[in-house]
């Protein structure tokens, strides 16, 4: 049986993995500056999180949500106390898609409205509602195709505001990354931010913070959306939240209220996943890990800065971007082939940087000098080019 082929892979085999490194298969070391898409939050195969995994594993792996399962509220409460969200409630799923999935889904349950606010550039996955609100066409199948949702443009102010003005009772909610992952590391405005609570109070619509990657402690706070001082009525989870194992969670505001079956599934919550989910947070709080990662972020976004080259950097704690130009267009290639260090991308000219949140100072400047160096390498390749053509 053949795979399904829908992922152009780097031909690598990563056979071991430990804090920022990994190594393939013929025992060659990469520096991960790529987290495996922003996932690997606390450092692969961290020691507590592998015991807790592995104590659990002994017990039970997985029960139904029919049963009490006390470790759904262990991972509840220091959730809500890490998040400084101890009055919300957890729902607990598989993924990042399942995750703003059901956020829309309870959305519309609550205020009993259709009309969802997206973004352009947004991405909040590949199921169906979630596909629906991604501005990426090519993704979305004649089936997803809704009118339900509607895209304004990023960062606009008063194109929100019109909206809302002329069809604010209807918007059911408003669904927005503070910070854009797949779509560039776009920073969302502190006021555009707060505009949207402004209107969602207002207009009785619900604010839902897609955190799947921006979110867990990568920009330094809890939510990347804690940055413009505003809460959301709920908030969607999953990359950074079980370390690579799959785990989903939407954290909801009390004044949404639960019924029985509105929401539901088989694998969410099951043990084991619970289980790896509270050794992240554990680490995360014990190691200081939301400090280290703006601490690191900033050393590199300041280094960074000091390379003329590379444009228009961004981005918070160790969710950084930055555009690569043309010339330059082999960066992400050579970075990994020839320095063996992992980094991420965005179409059609963006390096993303999304590493564990306990990359060390250390790691980020073997990044930087294997960065420094391969740009210059570029440049001078160009040069050379340059003057063959004028000799
Ligand atoms: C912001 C955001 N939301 C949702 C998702 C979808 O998450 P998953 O792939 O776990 O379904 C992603 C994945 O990249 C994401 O970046």
């Amino acid at each position: 049986m053949k795979l399904f082929d829908v992922y152009p892979i780097n031909n690598i085999n990563i056979v071991k993995a430990q804090g920022s490194y990994v190594w393939d298969d013929s025992g060659v070391e990469y520096l991960d500056l790529y987290g495996g898409h922003a996932v690997i939050s606390i450092g692969h195969t961290h020691p507590h999180w592998v015991k807790k995994i592995e104590e659990q594993l002994e017990k039970i792996a997985f029960y139904s949500n029919s049963i009490k399962i006390p470790l759904q509220q262990e991972l509840a409460d220091k959730l809500g106390k890490l998040s400084g969200k101890n009055h919300y409630q957890l729902f607990l799923c598989n993924s990042g898609a399942e995750a703003n999935e059901n956020a829309l889904k309870l959305a519309s349950f609550s205020n009993g409205r259709k009309k969802i606010i997206a973004f352009s550039k947004a991405f909040h996955g590949r199921t169906s509602l979630a596909v629906s609100a991604t501005d990426n066409p090519s993704i979305i199948a004649p089936v997803n195709e809704t009118e339900n949702v509607v895209f304004l443009p990023f960062n606009d102010e008063e194109a929100l505001k019109e909206y809302f003005k002329e069809n604010g009772n209807d918007v059911c909610a408003v669904l927005i990354e503070s910070i854009q992952g797949v779509g560039g590391i776009k920073v969302a405005s502190k006021s555009f931010l707060q505009l949207i609570r402004e209107l969602c109070t207002e207009y009785g619509s619900v604010f839902i913070a897609d955190e799947v990657q921006c979110g867990y402690g990568r920009t330094g706070k809890f939510y990347a959306l804690d940055h413009a001082e505003v809460k959301a009525d709920i908030y969607s989870m999953a990359k950074g939240m079980g370390n690579g194992f799959p785990i989903g969670a939407i954290s909801i505001s009390p004044e949404i209220a639960p019924k029985y079956f509105m929401l539901g599934t088989t694998f969410g919550g099951n043990h084991l996943a619970c289980a790896a989910a509270i050794a992240v947070l554990d680490v995360i709080e014990n190691e200081n890990l939301m400090q280290n990662a703006e601490e690191v972020g900033n050393f590199l976004v300041d280094e960074i800065a000091k390379i003329p080259q590379l444009k228009n950097l961004r981005g918070k704690g160790l969710m950084i971007g930055f555009d690569v130009p043309n010339e330059l267009k082999d960066l992400k290639k050579n970075l990994l082939y020839k320095h063996k260090i992992f980094t991420g991308e965005a179409k059609p000219n963006v390096i993303r940087l999304l590493p564990s949140l306990a990359l060390t100072k250390n790691e980020a400047v073997k990044f930087l000098e294997a960065l420094k160096e391969e740009v210059a390498f570029l440049v001078s390749q160009n040069e050379n080019i340059s003057a063959a053509i004028n000799a």
